[in-house]
């Protein structure tokens, strides 16, 4: 993985140059031009996903450009050392194996058998704990089966389980899934009210089992089911109701997680990246073992795409390069995930953290500071809802900002068909209504406050339907997608230094808080004065 600076490349003067060009260009013209236009800016994935990116403002040229940006920068050079196992984490002296989770292609990527080892006997503690809860073997300590799900866990080690449960509802048995997260004790006072202690699971999901958050709604949790148990029935009570998934096993054997009851998190996985690792316990419980295998089967075809596609064939190389078009030549700041599927409504959470945590950086790769744009700002909301809130900024507000529209063919629900058809049908026209607009057809002197001027670009990402192999690909497709943004724009993805200093911070402002004399460094009024307001009422 080479180190380049990608605004010293010939690509992105050529880029710069050709923006000015496609700045005089719309949407609607580039249409009129090219009768193949869906045909040549569109991708139909093995009839499963299509991936239409003609209503962007793109030509061939531009395709043409930006893929030599990504050869200047290295690109499949990088790709390359990811999948083998390469420590490009350099930051943090590790490799990057999220694709490893899901490969069982031994030869076809690590060449490193221990790792193999090691994931599939975690595959296989997964398997064996999903049946047992499922199947109701595996019994509280009062022998009552298993009704309720905890996972305890911020970050990757919540919104990715989170998002694909949710999204996979369709496929979820009848165990309850509550996910305590926030440090706000209203999650964990709401989650303590719906259930029983001898019928409920906690399981301690952090890499590190040192995140101040989880480890002290585990604590919290921990005093409240010790005090609403009858001790006297069983001794060994704690297996039979905690587990902890994490890469830290003193810890967790420290906190009292019998260690049969540890999955281990290897430190190659990085938090964003997790959901397919031991992180993804409670996806598997939810869906059943087979289900959550088919997620990860759905991730190494893509896997397999990224890794062996040509470029221009090459659909997380291609969304890559569109999303720095934007963000580097037309200097977009934010891009939109609008997701017509409400099961699908964290997706846009999801992917905040996956772009943001991976790319959110300043300092390339050289140790120099950045002076281009690096990640956008990631937000979103299902549709409809959308369209009945922020659409109009969309449509006729003074930003450009890029949208990924993303819905599945066929719905999760064989009724009320007249609702897909209408769901499909918003899925369509708004991005037919921000490239095109209405100034063609509508005599904008009537009322010009009207009139939408089209041009606003968008990906549509059209599934044939949500099930865990096609959810699996979807992911995997944007974690190459933002793996490849990272490489071009010089950054290092797979740390993130910068979340350390607020949680520092938080420390110290604890001990202000509980102490009257501790004094915090770095003394500002602001700060002293929130306290001061605090201790009031406290
Ligand atoms: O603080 C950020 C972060 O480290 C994320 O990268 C991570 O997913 C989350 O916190 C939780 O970390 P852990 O799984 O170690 O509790």
């Amino acid at each position: 993985m080479k180190n380049i600076n990608p605004t010293k490349t010939f690509a992105w003067k050529k880029l710069q140059n050709h923006a000015k060009e496609m700045k005089k260009i719309t949407i609607y013209d580039l249409f009129k031009i090219d009768n193949n236009r869906f045909k040549n800016f569109s991708i139909n994935f093995e009839n499963t996903i299509l991936f239409d990116y003609s209503k962007n403002i793109i030509n061939k040229k531009t395709i043409f450009y930006l893929l030599n940006l990504a050869k200047e920068t290295n690109c499949i050079d990088a790709i390359h050392e990811m999948f083998y196992g390469k420590k490009i984490n350099i930051t943090e002296n590790k490799a990057v194996l999220h694709t490893a989770l899901r490969n069982n292609n031994i030869d076809f990527f690590l060449r490193n058998h221990q790792i193999y080892n090691d994931i599939n006997k975690i595959l296989k503690k997964i398997k064996n704990i999903s049946d047992e809860i499922i199947s109701g073997k595996w019994k509280g300590y009062t022998n009552k089966k298993i009704k309720n799900i905890i996972n305890i866990g911020i970050g990757g080690s919540h919104l990715g389980p989170l998002m694909i449960t949710k999204s996979l509802k369709n496929y979820q048995n009848k165990l309850n899934l509550f996910f305590l997260s926030n440090i706000d004790a209203t999650q964990l006072i709401n989650i303590i009210n719906k259930i029983k202690p001898e019928e409920s699971i906690f399981i301690i999901a952090s890499k590190t089992f040192n995140t101040l958050e989880t480890i002290t709604n585990a604590l919290s949790i921990k005093k409240w089911f010790m005090k609403n148990i009858n001790i006297n029935i069983n001794k060994n009570i704690f297996s039979k109701h905690f587990i902890a998934v994490t890469n830290n096993i003193n810890a967790a054997v420290k906190f009292g997680i019998n260690e049969n009851n540890i999955l281990p998190l290897l430190s190659e996985i990085g938090g964003r990246f997790s959901l397919w690792s031991s992180i993804g316990l409670i996806i598997s419980l939810s869906i059943g073992f087979d289900n959550f295998y088919q997620l990860l089967q759905g991730a190494h075809k893509m896997d397999n795409h990224f890794f062996y596609s040509p470029i221009d064939k090459n659909i997380p190389i291609i969304m890559a390069l569109i999303s720095i078009w934007y963000s580097n030549f037309w200097n977009t700041e934010t891009e939109a995930i609008i997701v017509y599927n409400n099961n699908m409504c964290f997706l846009p959470l999801y992917l905040q953290q996956l772009n943001m945590e991976s790319n959110g950086k300043s300092i390339d790769r050289n140790g120099q500071k950045i002076k281009y744009q690096t990640s956008s700002i990631i937000w979103g909301d299902v549709g409809t809802n959308g369209q009945h809130s922020f659409f109009q900024m969309l449509h006729q507000g003074t930003k450009l900002i890029p949208c990924d529209f993303i819905s599945s063919a066929i719905p999760n629900y064989n009724n009320y068909k007249n609702h897909h058809v209408q769901l499909i049908a918003n899925y369509i026209a708004q991005t037919k209504a921000l490239a095109f607009g209405n100034i063609k057809e509508y005599n904008c002197q009537k009322n010009i406050y009207y009139s939408c001027y089209g041009n606003k670009p968008s990906n549509s990402i059209f599934l044939k339907k949500i099930n865990p192999y096609n959810l699996g690909m979807l992911i995997s497709y944007y974690e190459h997608k933002i793996f490849i943004q990272g490489i071009i724009l010089n950054i290092f993805s797979f740390d993130q230094w910068g979340v350390e200093l607020g949680k520092k911070i938080t420390h110290s402002v604890i001990k202000k808080l509980n102490e009257n004399n501790y004094k915090i460094n770095g003394n500002d009024p602001s700060s002293e004065g929130l306290i001061d307001f605090y201790k009031c009422f406290n």
